[in-house]
C-alpha cells in the first residue's frame, strides 16, 4: 500500500480538530486537511487569534500555531478534500436519536451515513476510511454496502479507530495515549494507520484488533468509567446517612491495585456529550439482541446519574426551608468538568431546570461558557420558553457578582479558581444564613465553616 500523503478528516469538532491537529504537528510531511459543513466552525479554526479557536482545551493553541499553514488546515470544501485524500477520517458527531425507532436510545447514524455517501459519490481512487466517531457495533458493515456499492471501481478499505482523549485534557491525552485502538479487516491498511502513530507513540500501545472488537470496545470503555462514577455516586448518598465521609472510602478502596484511585470522585453527576449516549447505545444494541438482563444492567448506571443530579437539586430545596421561589442561588460553573467550553448533558443544566421549576433565581458564572451558550441549553430543554429563561437566569462575567445577594451557592463544575476565592467577601455579601453546596467536593469545608457559611458537600 502506498504511503499516506494526504489525509481528510470530516467533522472539525472537539475530536476531529484536536485529533487531526496533533497527527499533523506529528507528521509534518502529511498533509491533513479538516473540513465540516459548519462554516463558522471552520472560520474559528482558522482565526488569527488563537484564543478564539472553537474549541477551548489547554495545550491546543500551541499544536495548531506550530501546524496550521504548514500541513494542517481547515476547510468548508468537503468534496474537494475527499477527492484529494489518500486516507479520510469521519469524526461526525452521533448523537443519541431524538425521532423514530430507538428514539431516545440509539445512535443517530444519518450523519455518518451521509459521510459515506459523499465519499462514494466524490472518490475516484482508492481509499482507506476510518471510522473515528464513537459507533454502534457493525456500523462498519453498512458503510462497507454504502461504499463497496459504487460500481465505480474504487476500492475503500474500512478501519475503526475510536478516539479515547477526555476533554480538557485533550493534547496530554492525545500526546501520551495509554493506547491506541485499531480495528480492521486489511493488514496492510492496519498497517498504514499504525505507522501514522507509531510516530510518537510506543509500539506496545498501538492495539490492533478485528473491526467488531474496536467499535465495541469503544463503548464498553466509556460504560466502565460511567459506572465507576455512578458507583461512587451511589456511595455518597450512603455516606450522607451513615457519617461515612465518601472522600476516605474512595481513598480506602483507591488504594487497592485491583479497584485503583482514579475516576472515584463523588459528583453531582456525570455530564459530556458522550458517557449517556454511549450507555444508551449500548443499552439499545443488548436490547435489540433480547439480551435484557444485559440492558438493564448497564441502564441502571443511567438512573442512578439522573437520581444524583436530582438529589442534589432536591437537597438545595429543602435546606434553603422547603422553597427556593424567589430565592437567588449562585451557580459557579456551567460546563460539564473543568477546562473545558463544553456543556453538553451538564449536570448544571438539570439542576437549573429542577430548581426554576420551583421559580427560583439563578445567577450563572463559568470562566469559560458563554451567556449565549447557557440560555440556549435551557431553551433547548423545552421546559418553559426562552422569555422565562432570560427572566429567571442571569449570566455575569464576575463570580463576586454572582455570589451578590445570594441565598446560597453551588458549585456545580470543578474549575480550580473557585477554591481560590475570597469567600470572606463572598460571604460577606450574602443573606444569612448564607449556604455553599458543593457539587464537586473541591472547597475546603473547615475554612468555609469558620467565616460562617453552612457548607454542604457530596457524601459527607
Ligand atoms: P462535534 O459535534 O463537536 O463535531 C462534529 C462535527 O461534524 C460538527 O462540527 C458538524 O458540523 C460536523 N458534521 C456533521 N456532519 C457532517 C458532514 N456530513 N460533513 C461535514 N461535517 C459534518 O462532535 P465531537 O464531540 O467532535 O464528537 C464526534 C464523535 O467523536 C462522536 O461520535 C463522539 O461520540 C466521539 N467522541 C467524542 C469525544 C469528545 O470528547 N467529545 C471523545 C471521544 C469520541
Ligand atoms: C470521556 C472519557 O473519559 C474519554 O475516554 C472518552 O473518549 C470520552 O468520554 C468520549 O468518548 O467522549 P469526557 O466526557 O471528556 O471523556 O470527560 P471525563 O473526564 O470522562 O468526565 C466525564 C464526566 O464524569 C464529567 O462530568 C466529570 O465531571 C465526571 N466525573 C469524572 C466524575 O463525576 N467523577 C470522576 O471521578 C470522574
Amino acid at each position: 500500500m502506498k504511503k499516506i500523503k494526504n489525509i481528510t478528516c470530516i467533522g472539525a469538532g472537539y475530536v476531529g480538530g484536536p485529533t487531526m491537529s496533533v497527527i499533523a504537528q506529528k507528521n509534518p510531511d502529511i498533509k491533513v486537511t479538516v473540513v465540516d459543513l459548519n462554516a463558522a466552525r471552520i472560520a474559528a479554526w482558522n482565526h488569527e487569534d488563537l484564543s478564539k479557536l472553537p474549541v477551548y482545551e489547554p495545550g491546543l493553541d500551541e499544536v495548531v500555531k506550530e501546524a496550521r499553514g504548514r500541513n494542517l488546515f481547515f476547510s468548508t470544501d468537503v468534496d474537494r478534500a475527499i477527492d484529494e485524500a489518500d486516507m479520510i477520517f469521519i469524526s461526525v458527531n452521533t448523537p443519541t436519536k431524538t425521532y423514530g425507532k430507538g428514539k431516545g436510545q440509539a445512535a443517530d447514524l444519518k450523519y455518518i451515513e451521509l459521510c459515506a455517501r459523499q465519499i462514494a459519490r466524490v472518490a475516484k481512487n482508492d481509499k482507506i476510511v476510518v471510522e473515528k466517531s464513537t459507533l454502534p457495533v457493525r456500523t462498519a458493515e453498512a458503510l462497507k454496502s454504502i461504499l463497496h456499492n459504487t460500481g465505480n471501481g474504487v476500492k475503500f478499505h474500512i478501519l475503526s479507530n475510536p478516539e479515547f482523549l477526555a476533554e480538557g485534557t485533550a493534547i496530554q491525552d492525545l500526546h501520551h495515549p495509554d493506547r491506541v485502538l485499531i480495528g480492521g479487516e486489511n493488514p496492510e491498511a492496519i498497517q498504514t494507520l499504525v505507522d501514522i502513530y507509531a510516530v510518537w507513540v510506543p509500539k506496545e500501545n498501538i492495539i490492533t484488533t478485528n473491526l467488531w472488537s474496536s467499535e465495541l470496545s469503544k463503548l464498553v470503555a466509556n460504560a466502565f468509567l460511567a459506572q465507576r462514577v455512578s458507583s461512587i455516586n451511589a456511595i455518597s448518598e450512603l455516606c450522607e446517612v451513615t457519617g461515612a465521609d465518601v472522600n476516605e472510602v474512595a481513598y480506602a478502596i483507591g488504594k487497592d491495585s485491583r479497584i485503583g484511585p482514579k475516576f472515584l470522585k463523588a459528583s453531582v453527576g456525570f455530564g459530556g456529550s458522550c458517557f449517556q449516549k454511549d450507555i444508551l447505545n449500548l443499552v439499545y444494541i443488548a436490547r435489540s439482541y433480547n439480551l435484557n438482563k444485559v440492558a438493564d444492567y448497564w441502564e441502571q448506571v443511567i438512573i442512578m446519574n439522573d437520581h444524583q443530579k436530582e438529589r442534589f437539586a432536591d437537597k438545595i430545596i429543602k435546606t434553603l426551608y422547603n422553597t427556593v421561589n424567589g430565592k437567588n442561588i449562585a451557580f459557579l460553573g456551567w460546563a460539564f468538568k473543568k477546562d473545558t467550553n463544553d456543556t453538553r448533558e451538564s449536570a448544571a443544566i438539570y439542576v437549573a431546570d429542577h430548581l426554576l421549576e420551583e421559580e427560583a433565581f439563578i445567577t450563572v458564572y463559568d470562566p469559560k461558557v458563554s451567556a449565549e451558550q447557557i440560555y440556549a441549553d435551557l431553551d433547548y430543554l423545552g421546559t418553559r420558553s426562552p422569555e422565562e429563561n432570560r427572566r429567571l437566569v442571569k449570566v455575569v462575567n464576575d463570580p463576586y457578582e454572582a455570589c451578590q445577594q445570594a441565598h446560597a451557592v453551588a458549585v456545580l463544575t470543578e474549575w480550580d479558581e473557585f477554591k481560590t476565592y475570597d469567600w470572606q467577601r463572598i460571604y460577606d455579601n450574602m443573606y444569612k444564613p448564607a449556604f455553599v453546596f458543593d457539587g464537586r467536593n473541591i472547597l475546603d469545608k473547615s475554612v468555609l465553616e469558620n467565616i460562617g457559611l453552612v457548607y454542604q458537600g457530596i457524601g459527607k
